[in-house]
């Protein structure tokens, strides 16, 4: 059973005594902080809590490292990849530091949580002064307070994953597409993955709480919401009573108002044909189910500990093309886990052309030390799965250009985004989260417009408005 708490009232003291601090250190002037932001979604939502709680204490934001009063590196630790652009950018603000003596650097989130980065980072970044783990950031304020008063450096990691806290102020860095976390952890222990080892055991938000956020955020104006958690499906275990999470968001499609609903990540394990009932039936939810498989061979699969096989997968995948005639299928897949020959990589080749993905995230095996993986055999070389990450490129690039040829002349709704980088065109998503381009005035930014869909290239369509 876990605890449900609001964030204390002490700490929201630390951010007052924060804002005094630096209205006499900056003489009145506005404070800056420079977060960035790396890995997942979870990463994402986490950091807009922490800027939620700097805004509380008198900051405000900068894109420009060298301007901020405070620099903030929220980290990931998936892939190894992943780490090395952390510590090179770390390395990078070295010179900041030397320029300006005063800034705090801080480093939190997934990598801190392993003792073998915390313990690189404080033998050999001496100008990082602010360390804290995925468990602290409900002591966000006092460890901050802690750091700007007494300049001796702070490393704090908590393994306490017993509570979910609440109350905690957000400032979203979009106004119109926002993730809103129903749980935290996982625990699935995937043999690769390092995330139930630094995000701790799997917890899930009250249902209400939820819902009332969600509320919260239709009224605000978002119009893509993004349900999130490493396994939604699980969702609501150790909650009493037990709420699923066909249930959950079957209830927030129930608000009214014009606003697309999202989810991420579902994992085939637990992935139900209620589920998808629930999305066919709703009025809200996306025709998109992102649904990583990993791999296409069983043997594979086993070896990830999945707890599923490429037919489980296939038939929810089936039951969801029949039941959702438009789906938008997703996904995320491995080349080259330890052990994997060109065999299971050919049955994950073939998986993904019966499926016919719109598009996936696709990665090269990287061990994670403290994984069970780690350990594993794995005599295939980098350049052999180089080959095999290719040949994949190849075949899913073939496939999403005929799923985006198949939509030319629909009408879509489009939600409007952004300026395209090029040909300052409008750019904006389907409901199965397809890219789309057309012409049309900045104003329509932020909103749903008819789309009638010309041309596909590769994965981009082009269109007209239809209105
Ligand atoms: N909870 C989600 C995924 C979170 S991590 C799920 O279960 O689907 C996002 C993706 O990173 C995973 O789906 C997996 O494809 C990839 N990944 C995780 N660990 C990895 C590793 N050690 N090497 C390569 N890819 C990895
Ligand atoms: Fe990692 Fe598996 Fe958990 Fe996803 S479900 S976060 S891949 S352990
Ligand atoms: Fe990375 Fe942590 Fe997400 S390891 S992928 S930021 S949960």
């Amino acid at each position: 059973m876990r605890e449900t708490v609001r964030i204390s009232d002490r700490q929201i003291e630390y951010l007052n005594l924060i804002a005094e601090l630096m209205t006499i250190r900056k003489r009145g002037e506005v404070p800056l902080a420079y977060v960035r932001t790396y890995g997942c979604q979870q990463n994402v939502a986490d950091s807009e809590r922490i800027k939620g709680m700097l805004k509380v204490a008198g900051y405000g934001f900068t894109e420009n490292a060298e301007e901020a009063d405070f620099i903030l590196f929220n980290t990931c630790a998936v892939r190894e990849h992943a780490e090395d652009r952390v510590f090179g950018n770390v390395g990078a603000l070295k010179n900041i530091k030397r320029r300006h003596p005063q800034i705090l650097i801080a480093l939190c989130g997934c990598m801190m949580e392993q003792e073998h980065v915390a313990k690189r980072i404080r033998d050999s970044f001496p100008f990082v002064g602010l360390v804290f783990g995925t468990h602290c950031m409900h002591e966000f304020p006092e460890l901050l307070y802690k750091s700007l008063v007494d300049g001796s450096r702070v490393f704090v990691r908590d393994n306490d994953d017993s509570k979910v806290y609440e109350g905690i102020p957000t400032c979203r860095d979009g106004r119109f597409k926002g993730w809103l976390p129903i749980m935290y952890g996982c625990d699935n222990f995937c043999t690769y993955c390092i995330v139930p080892y630094v995000r701790g055991r799997e917890r899930s938000r009250q249902p209400d709480i939820i819902i009332a956020e969600a509320r919260e955020m239709i009224q605000q104006g978002y119009k893509d919401i993004t349900l999130l958690g490493q396994n939604v499906n699980s969702y609501g275990k150790g909650l009493d009573p037990r709420p699923t999470f066909a249930g959950l968001i079957g209830e927030i499609d129930r608000i009214p108002g014009d606003y697309w609903l999202r989810f991420m990540t579902s994992h085939p394990k637990d992935c139900t044909r209620e589920l998808i009932d629930t999305i066919a039936g709703s009025e809200h939810i996306s025709l998109h189910l992102h649904l990583p498989f990993q791999s296409g061979s069983d043997r594979v699969l086993k070896a990830m500990n999945r707890h599923y096989d490429r037919a489980k997968y296939l038939d929810i995948v089936n039951y969801a093309k029949e039941r959702i005639p438009d789906v938008s299928l997703t996904s995320d897949v491995i080349v080259g886990f330890p052990g994997e020959t060109y065999e299971d990589f050919q049955q994950t080749l073939s998986l993904i052309r019966e499926v016919g993905f719109t598009s996936l995230f696709t990665f090269i095996y990287s061990p994670r030390t403290g994984t069970p993986a780690a350990k594993m055999d794995d005599p295939v070389s980098d350049e052999e799965k180089g080959r095999w990450f290719r040949e994949l490129l190849a075949v899913q690039e073939e496939i999403a250009a005929e799923r985006c040829a198949s939509m030319v002349g629909r009408v879509e709704k489009v939600l409007v985004e952004e300026k395209a980088k090029k040909e300052g065109r409008l750019c904006g998503r389907t409901s199965g989260n397809i890219i789309v381009e057309f012409d049309g005035d900045d104003s329509l930014i932020g909103d749903f417009h008819n789309v009638k869909i010309t041309t596909a290239r590769n994965w981009i369509l082009t269109g007209e408005l239809a209105e």
